[in-house]
């Protein structure tokens, strides 16, 4: 069988070394001392300052959300639903703007005109969806027009860089994952990263139950805190991360080279380093789709309909400035398999399926 994903299994001797610290320190939440290791291996690591690890990545769209004083949002469509259900959880006024057909990222343009119809949001949350960034510099023109506040969705981007430049320092705040499904993780868990030091210290308040430095009372908080087990797995991990990168992302380029003229891609930001987080494909004809869901299950092989349903249906109460290209690409979608243990060969045997149909 072919998996859709296999999460990375951290080095039991590193990983059982990194416990016996823990337990021999008996620090185990907190801020602790690995809390303060992973912070800044992954600051170097990824070129960011300002990184706040949090317990994952829905907490960290909220805390953002939060910290910067975004109670209402224009937001994409095509996104994993906790992009738009962190904003509705925390009751924030979300609506809807459509995505670029080409990319499949919040397109500037629309972003433009939904604006200029109402400009009575905080701000615009987007999403490098499947890793691919968005069009960071005209959407920062966009929000320099209306004075709107940037938050980004890495949850896929991680170590993803535009000409050089970590694609986490666009923005005012960009938000990463760590679930075990991802290109590197903790287990659970999450970071944020901001732009200003003034918003990392107060979300750094806020996943603290909004204690203050002094240890009185600020602004009611949460806890988002990432316990030092966890810290622990991302030390670990964090070791092997390159090759991990390096592998994935040839695994992509395989694919690429075989389905180029075979199906629909995404178009890649040309100036934007690629992680090999995902192989989203797109099928317009429903029934040619189905076929090739069919004959990959056939063969052992697994893959989703990611991302699907568009949003925007999903969450009809919500106020949409007309989102048809995302419900167009959400209806031909499919993630092929893309994880660490995948070989060459196997890009291969899933490619060779979709050939045979197509
Ligand atoms: C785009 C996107 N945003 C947010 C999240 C939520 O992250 P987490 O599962 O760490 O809460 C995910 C998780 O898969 C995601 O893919």
């Amino acid at each position: 069988m072919i998996a859709l994903n296999k999460p990375l299994t951290p080095d039991l001797t590193k990983l059982t070394a990194y416990l016996a610290q823990v337990n021999e320190s008996g620090w185990y939440s907190n801020f602790g001392p690995l809390h303060e290791q992973l912070t800044k291996r992954l600051e170097a690591y990824l070129g960011v300052e300002n990184l706040l690890l949090v317990s994952n990545g829905t907490l960290a769209i909220q805390v953002a959300c939060k910290a910067l004083n975004i109670n209402s949002a224009i937001t994409t469509p095509f996104t994993f639903v906790a992009t738009t259900s962190s904003l509705l959880w925390q009751g924030i006024d979300t609506a809807f703007s459509d995505i670029d057909m080409h990319s499949y990222n919040l397109c500037p343009i629309a972003l433009d005109k939904a604006l200029a119809k109402d400009s009575n949001y905080d701000g615009v949350v987007a999403t490098h969806v499947y890793g691919n960034p968005c069009n960071v510099h005209d959407i920062a023109d966009v929000a320099n027009k209306y004075n709107k506040k940037v938050i980004y969705d890495a949850a896929h981007a991680f170590d993803v860089k535009i000409a050089g430049q970590s694609v986490l320092n666009y923005g005012d705040a960009s938000t990463l994952s760590f679930h075990a499904t991802k290109v590197f993780h903790t287990v659970e868990g999450g970071a944020i990263i901001f732009k200003c030091k003034a918003d990392f210290d107060k979300a750094k308040q806020l996943i603290n139950f909004g204690i203050q430095a002094d240890g009185t009372l600020g602004a009611a908080g949460i806890n988002a805190k990432l316990n030092e087990y966890q810290c622990a797995v991302g030390l670990t991990l964090l070791d092997d991360i390159e090759s991990v990168i390096k592998h994935r992302t040839a695994l992509f380029d395989r694919y690429t080279n075989q389905l180029k003229d075979v199906v629909e891609l995404p178009q890649w930001h040309p100036q934007a380093s690629l992680n090999g987080a995902y192989m989203p494909i797109y099928i317009a004809d429903a029934q040619k789709q189905k076929d090739v869901m069919q004959a990959l299950a056939k063969n052992d092989i697994q893959c989703r309909r990611y991302f699907t349903p568009s949003l925007d249906l999903a969450y009809s109460k919500q106020k949409s400035f007309g989102c048809g290209n995302s419900q167009k690409v959400a209806g031909g979608i499919i993630c092929l398999p893309l994880h660490n243990s995948m070989s060459a060969d196997d890009v291969l045997t899933v490619t060779n399926v979709i050939k045979e149909i197509l």
